[in-house]
Parts: structure tokens; sequence; C-alpha cells
């Protein structure tokens, strides 16, 4: 695994589809969004500063995205354990979503994106339930990038329910234990449909999943950059493709 430290490189400042051809750009890039609270921190300021610019930040990787000719991206914007954070971080966060929600949708539909959350979203209040309902039913015919929010999203929680769905169909007869494989499983997770992430981005210079995406990344190449999520930048997205286009991918295979 690879620390990038700087977006400095002239490669760093090209989407990967440029520098290296079209096949080396990863279908789906998912990313951590790590460092607003140091972000505000390190610049005097409450962390709810930090959490403002990061939703700069969540537009600047959409734009980045798009420019790269990347087709999915899921941002990890509220985990379980979230929840468990000072109230007053949580109605920060929470009415920063609400916020989103309202200033940003016609944007994102009208340059084709998709908007689609995984999670336990039924936590967030009912106003943000149909908002959120509203926005994927408004972006549902947009193809050109496909945003996916994770809230209120924990992996083995995900994991642990889709056994359960699994066990309730295979009780009621409905499911033959037998036929059960990796296949069929993933179509009980909240993912079901969509690819697995190519690649798995986390700012802040810390190196763990933290409970994202952990069926789905199985085969996907980290990237771990030592920049603030507000700070993040097209260029530093772009670096995380160019590394990404450096690394031969083998799925479990042998060297070829
Ligand atoms: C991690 O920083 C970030 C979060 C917990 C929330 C991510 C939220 C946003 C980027 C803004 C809102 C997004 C949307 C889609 C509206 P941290 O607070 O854990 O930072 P720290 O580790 O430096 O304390």
């Amino acid at each position: 695994m690879s620390v990038i430290t700087k977006a400095s490189s002239a490669a760093a400042t090209q989407p990967a589809t440029e520098a290296r051809g079209p096949s080396s750009v990863p279908a789906h890039v998912a990313i951590i969004m790590d460092g607003n609270g140091r972000w505000a921190k390190r610049n005097g300021l409450p962390r709810v500063a930090g959490h403002r610019e990061g939703a700069r930040a969540v537009r600047r990787s959409v734009e980045a995205s798009i420019r790269a000719g990347v087709s999915w991206l899921t941002l990890y914007a509220f985990s379980s354990e979230n929840w468990r954070r000072p109230p007053g971080e949580v109605l920060d966060l929470t009415g920063l979503l609400r916020h989103y929600l309202r200033t940003e949708i016609q944007e994102l539909h009208a340059n084709g994106v998709r908007l689609r959350v995984i999670g336990d979203r039924e936590r967030f209040d009912p106003d943000i339930c149909e908002a959120l309902r509203e926005a994927e039913r408004r972006t549902a015919g947009n193809a050109r990038l496909n945003l996916i929010v994770a809230l209120s999203y924990g992996s083995r929680a995900e994991i642990v329910s889709a056994a359960r769905t699994a066990a309730v169909a295979a009780r009621e007869g409905r499911l033959d234990p037998a036929r059960l494989d990796e296949h069929l499983f993933e179509q009980f997770l909240f993912t079901a449909g969509m690819p697995d992430p190519d690649l798995v981005i986390r700012t802040s210079g810390e190196q763990r999943l933290s409970n994202f995406l952990l069926w789905q990344a199985a085969y996907a190449e980290l990237v771990f950059l030592d920049v603030l999520w507000p700070d993040f930048s097209g260029a530093h997205f772009n670096q995380a493709l160019a590394e990404y286009a450096r690394r031969e991918r083998r799925f479990g295979t042998r060297p070829s």
C-alpha cells in the first residue's frame, strides 16, 4: 500500500484517461472522506466549519469523477458509528445533509448524475428520508455518473442484514440454501446490482477501511492520501487515479 503525500507530479494534474488510456481508469471509485475535524482545528475553526468545507470537496470530487470518465463514485458521508458523536455534531452533520440535498440536487441532475443512498437511512429525520427518496426518484434516469452516498452505513451490519434476509427466505422456502453462493448473496446487500469498487481512496493519512464496503472492496486497490478532506481537489483525485493506473490487478491469480 502506498501513501501519496503531495499532488505535485505532472501526471497528478491530468485525469488518468489522458495519461494512460481508458482501460486504466477505474469504473468505480469509493472515498472515505476523513479529516474534517483536524482541518477545522488546524484552522482554528469549529468542527462544523470542517464539515462545511468537506461538503465543498464533495462537489469537487463529483466534478473530477465526471471529467475523468469514472462511472461510479461512492462516498462515505456518515457511518453507523457517527451517531455516537456528540449530539451537537450529529445535528450539524444532519443539518448539512439536509442543506446539501436542498441546494445541490438541481445541479447534480443537470449534470447527469444519478444519486442513490446505501445504509440505514430510516434513522434520519422523516424530512431527510423524504428528500433522499425524492432525489433518488428525480435523478433515476441519469447515467453520466452514479453517485452513491453511504449514510448511516456500516459494512458489518449490512452483511448481517443480508444474511438475515437470506435466512428468512430459506425458512420460508423461497431460497434453496444449496444455491446460496457469492453472486446470489450479493443480491441481498445494499449494493445489489452495483459494481464493486476498483479503487478505494482514504484521505487524512489514516490507513484503514473503518467498516466501509468490506465485502465489496475485497479486490479493490487502496490509496491513502495525506490530505485532509476539506483540502481535497481534482488534482488529488487524478493523483489517486494515476497511482491506480500503475498498479497490477491480479484478483488473486498468479503474476502474468
Ligand atoms: C470525517 O471527518 C468526515 C465525516 C465524519 C463526515 C463526512 C461529511 C462530509 C464530507 C460533509 C457532508 C457530506 C455531504 C454528502 C453533505 P472527521 O470529522 O472524522 O475528521 P477528524 O478525523 O479529523 O476528526
